[in-house]
């Protein structure tokens, strides 16, 4: 039976560090009200498009699974910030990679569940025969959505990019279930309003523009049912019980609700990996970017069963089991990175300020 296996991984965090006491000096709030509510401490402010740091975050998965590009034949893009509405964010990461012409590529948009989505749809389409090789990668820069004079949602979200290589198995292990699904009854929940554009705000609208907006409650109680359910089901399917869970990689938006779905799977924090609190929420690259550094720091063994939990903007949310196969180790390892910035991190806020308005404290 032909199964689907994660066989390298790679990560990209932009350099320029927005931490809780920068925002202290923004805007209403407190490094307190902020780890509390959230477990955010800092996160990354991107310098570049999504594509560059896709880029970097496929070359780093490519090297791992000792793979080229001319290899893989097919790409999908996780996001919902793209570089451009035409083309796709595909197109530009195709480009960046040097992917040869028949090499297929498409965007996933399903806002922060996009990892899950896409690792599914690439596993499917590796079971089916249709393609043999599926490189995936996550990438968001949701700064240039922040509304600095919203502080509801302004210290929530940061830049980051992840990226998997995706490839047939014989053998017992890869994707072993998965679910995805929507609910748009909560659609008006979680949304950047009259945006037509997406990921281009802070460089090319004029004010009035509205950046992220959010119920955050409605948000959070939809999120904490819905990784649950989701979670458990997939659990279900893998043929496993609870007990046989190693390692819980959820989707990194808010430690409250990490830690209820954690309950759910009736998981100790220690099966549980956060890096929440140095990136906040990524959207549809927290999965990948968590992963990479879970296998860095040994949370995944041979044979680990991890799943994956998201949901998102929809709202979507996914879940999938993923027993981990012999290799933990990347085979070999790429020099890419971004091209470095000078510009500090006021200077690339301002684009927001000039969209957005100015936050109150720097008024
Ligand atoms: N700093 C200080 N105070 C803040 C604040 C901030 N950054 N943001 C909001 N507040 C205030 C509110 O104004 C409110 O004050 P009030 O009681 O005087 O009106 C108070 O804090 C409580 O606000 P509330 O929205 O009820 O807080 P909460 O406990 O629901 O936590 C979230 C807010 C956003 C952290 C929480 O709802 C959440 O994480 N929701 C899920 C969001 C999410 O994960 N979205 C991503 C989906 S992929």
């Amino acid at each position: 039976m032909t199964r689907a296996a994660i066989t390298g991984w790679g990560k990209c965090v932009p350099p320029t560090v927005l931490s809780n006491a920068d925002l202290e000096r923004m805007i209403d709030t407190s490094d307190e009200w902020i780890t509390v509510r959230s477990g955010i401490k800092e996160r990354r402010i991107s310098h570049v498009e999504p594509s560059e740091m896709a880029a970097v975050a496929s070359e780093h998965a490519l090297a791992a699974a000792g793979r080229d590009i001319g290899e893989i034949d097919l790409i999908i893009v996780a996001s919902c910030t793209s570089d451009s509405v035409i083309p796709a964010t595909a197109a530009h990461v195709h480009r960046l990679l040097g992917a040869p012409v028949p090499t297929a590529a498409f965007d996933l948009n399903a806002n922060c569940s996009g990892f899950v989505y896409s690792l599914i749809n690439a596993a499917k389409m590796i079971e089916s025969g249709m393609h043999s090789r599926v490189l995936v990668a996550a990438t968001e820069r949701l700064s240039a959505l922040l509304d600095f004079t919203d502080r509801s949602t302004a210290v929530l979200f940061g830049d980051a990019a992840g990226a998997v290589v995706v490839e047939p198995t014989e053998e017992d292990h890869g994707l072993l279930s998965g679910f995805v699904q929507m609910d748009s009854s909560a659609l008006g929940y979680l949304e950047v309003p009259n945006d037509g554009l997406s990921g281009m705000p802070a460089r090319s609208l004029e004010p009035p523009h509205g950046g992220i907006t959010m119920n955050g409650r409605e948000v959070f109680r939809r999120a904490v049912v819905a990784m649950g359910d989701l979670s458990v089901r997939a659990v279900a399917e893998a043929g496993l019980g609870l007990e046989e869970v190693d390692l819980l990689i959820p989707h990194q938006a808010n430690m409250r609700i990490i830690d209820a779905t954690a309950k759910r799977l009736k998981l100790p924090s220690e099966k549980v990996y956060t890096n929440i609190h140095a990136y906040g929420n990524t959207s549809a690259a927290t999965i990948p970017v968590a992963l990479v550094e879970a296998l860095e720091q040994g949370y995944i063994s041979a044979g680990a069963n991890v799943v994956f939990a998201a949901f998102g903007g929809g709202l979507t949310a996914g879940a999938a089991v993923l027993r981990w196969g012999e290799r933990t180790e990347p085979l070999g390892r790429s020099e890419a990175s971004l091209a470095p910035t000078d510009r500090s991190l006021m200077e690339l806020l301002e684009a927001n300020f000039r969209v957005y308005g100015y936050p109150e404290k720097l008024r």
